[in-house]
């Protein structure tokens, strides 16, 4: 075989827009086995320690390299898998650029051993600071193995920038689990620091999804599969009473790249209208496959939103195809109507993708930059779609599960004015004979001084539950309640990787739960003021409520914990409390050193003054 790899020509180098490729190390996961998977490996093996920082290493069993082409790999623009711009619309492997392993030689030492099957010797070269150090024939099995050392090496400000080994280890397994779910056919593991966290034997989609985020889905996937001239779709969609308050579990793929789009989420999303809470997110794992004439795998480096020209074809097409799945799977077909009728109507369609509108395209914004290929759009006919309105539209802030959020310009409307936090001193006691109400099972009303206050129940809770975990991790633990028939738990890998950070600090906090094989684990125990019989649910909720804190860095773990920890085990909005539970939780309010807000911010209660309500009455 000879030689693969070519420099691209300038005019198509000068197209490709470098971009910034290796952030940290994860990045450096996603090039590798990207293009081990393009070597038509059957089996590859990723290898870290310290996360990554100190060593990555991918291991391949595909075509290997030739000795030039191994030299060449570490040059800029150094491609087999383009030659011409022709071949920008017809891309079906995962890397174009050429860039990867320029960008990882330019800030790590690589060692790169390669091997092709009808090569006698393989060969051996190490690269630092994008130069060839050492090269040398070399014994070594078919295929490739790239190490990378150090990373960041040459650039301390950039290292100094990494996160913790459990942040950076987390991207790591994010992007291991994309590659992995796009090609359940090959084998792939993962080792971290000389323990096997995945070890995923080639098989079906299906296999592939319980093995890497959990078997809890092995009777609650519903296929989704529709084939029409234009796209395909298939894959597997969660049952709905799989839904979860986080929006981990949800993968998009076009041609086998994961992307990520707000706006085919929705399609997904709206899909399963009335059949999950409106705050709660289904999982999926649909692959649409689109003649690669027809997608950009190309965005603008530092936008994160994607823009779509014809997007309303493929969002039909992936919402139809989703319901007429849940449809089907549905004892009660509660949704009628004829899933290929209403796509095979839809224009798009109908009008196969002419060679006019393939120069159309070629002419279009395809050539300026192909920096960041983990997102997808379509060819840009010049008439932009406003996405930010319709981003805030579906993409709300989260809100806390039962609570109201009361908006500072509502407040204001109702009580005046917000509480300042001077104003609420430990005064405040509840008079043994205060006559208390509930109302609607979630606010209680009691008199103060001069007026009455108005207090959300969930919200004071979760108050009073922040400030008592904060104690508690702070001096002494909370005792916990030793279950006599403790319960274990088996979770999915990432999961898994989550709790065994909190164990040590879960302890402190009264739950006593053990390390037991794999990704399972035994609860011995939960804190003696907690109600028994659900620890799984509770394990489960708890993960789900610490993922959903995860994005805010500013919050150390055991905050985040605690965050968590309140806040689920805050008595919810909507339940009906007796009297003595009602001036047991204000007496305990008034205890807290900030009684006025919840941990993030919101009122826990709003004072009517009586002044003020007879001016509001225009008294
Ligand atoms: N594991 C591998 N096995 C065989 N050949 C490889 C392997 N990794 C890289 N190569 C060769 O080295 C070339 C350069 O790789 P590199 O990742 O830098 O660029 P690319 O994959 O072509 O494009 P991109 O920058 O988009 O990833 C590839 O085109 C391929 O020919
Ligand atoms: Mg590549």
């Amino acid at each position: 075989m000879p030689d693969k790899i070519l420099l691209l020509p300038d005019n198509i180098a000068n197209q490709i827009a470098a971009g910034e490729v290796i952030q940290r190390p994860a990045s450096a996961v996603k090039e590798l086995l990207e293009n081990a998977v393009d070597a038509g490996a059957t089996e590859i093996r990723l290898i870290v320690s310290d996360s990554g920082k100190s060593l990555l290493q991918v291991i391949d069993n595909g075509s290997g390299m030739s000795e030039t082409d191994a030299r060449m790999c570490f040059e800029r623009h150094a491609t087999s898998k383009i030659t011409s711009i022709e071949d920008l619309f017809h891309i079906r492997t995962m890397g174009f650029r050429g860039e990867a392993l320029a960008s990882i030689a330019a800030v790590a030492q690589v060692e790169l051993k390669t091997r092709r099957a009808e090569d006698e010797t393989g060969i051996y070269i190490e690269v630092e600071n994008s130069m060839v150090k050492r090269q040398e024939p070399v014994a070594a099995p078919a295929g490739t193995s790239i190490a990378m050392k150090n990373l960041f090496f040459n650039v301390p400000a950039r290292r100094n920038f990494l996160k913790s080994n459990a942040v950076e280890m987390r991207h790591i397994v994010d992007e291991f689990t994309r590659v992995s779910l796009a090609f359940p056919r090959i084998f792939f593991s993962l080792t971290s620091n000389g323990q096997q966290v995945f070890h995923l034997e080639a098989g079906s989609l299906k296999q592939r999804i319980t093995q890497l985020l959990g078997s809890s889905y092995q009777s609650k996937l519903v296929t989704v599969k529709e084939e029409t001239d234009y796209m395909n779709i298939q894959g597997f969609v969660g049952k709905p009473e799989t839904a979860k308050k986080t929006r981990g579990e949800q993968y998009f793929f076009i041609n086998n790249r994961f992307i990520k789009s707000a706006y085919l989420n929705h399609a997904v999303m709206s899909a399963y209208q009335d059949m999950i809470a409106a705050d709660s997110f289904p999982m999926y794992v649909l692959f649409i496959e689109l003649d690669p004439a027809v997608v950009d795998v190309n965005v603008h480096p530092t936008k994160q939103e994607i823009k779509f020209e014809d997007e309303k074809i493929v969002y039909a097409f992936v919402q139809a195809a989703v319901k007429h799945a849940l449809a089907q799977f549905s004892v009660t077909p509660t949704l009628d109507f004829e899933l290929d009728a209403s796509i095979q109507q839809l224009p798009a369609i109908q009008q196969p993708f002419t060679e006019e509108k393939k120069n159309a395209a070629a002419s279009s914004h395809l050539f300026k930059g192909f920096t960041q290929k983990n997102q997808a759009h379509f060819i840009d006919s010049g008439q932009k779609t406003g996405l930010k309105s319709w981003k805030e539209f579906y993409d709300p802030q989260p809100v806390p599960s039962g609570g109201t959020r009361i908006t500072s310009s509502q407040q204001d409307a109702a009580a005046g004015k917000q509480l300042p936090a001077q104003e609420i001193p430990g005064h405040r006691t509840i008079a043994e004979d205060a006559e208390i109400t509930q109302l609607m099972n979630t606010y209680i009303v009691a008199p103060s001084s001069g007026g009455f206050l108005l207090i959300h129940q969930q919200s004071a809770h979760e108050r009073i539950l922040y400030e008592q975990l904060s104690a508690a991790s702070r001096n002494r633990p909370i005792a916990t309640q030793r279950s006599m028939f403790p319960s274990t738990i088996e979770l999915a890998p990432t999961d898994a990787m989550i709790l065994d950070e909190l164990l040590a600090d879960l302890a402190d906090l009264g739950y006593a739960i053990e390390h037991f094989g794999k990704n399972s684990y035994v609860i011995q125990g939960t804190p003696a003021d907690l109600e028994t019989g659900s620890e799984k649910h509770v394990i489960d909720l708890l993960i789900e409520q610490y993922k959903h804190f995860n994005p805010d860095l500013k919050f150390s773990k055991r905050e985040k914990l605690i965050r968590s920890l309140s806040r689920q085990q805050a008595v919810k909005a909507g339940t009906r409390l007796t009297e003595r539970e009602m001036k047991h939780l204000l007496q305990n309010l008034w205890n807290c050193t900030q009684p006025n807000t919840t941990p993030d911010g919101n009122p826990t209660y709003l004072e009517f003054k009586q002044e003020q309500l007879e001016r509001m009455f225009g008294r």
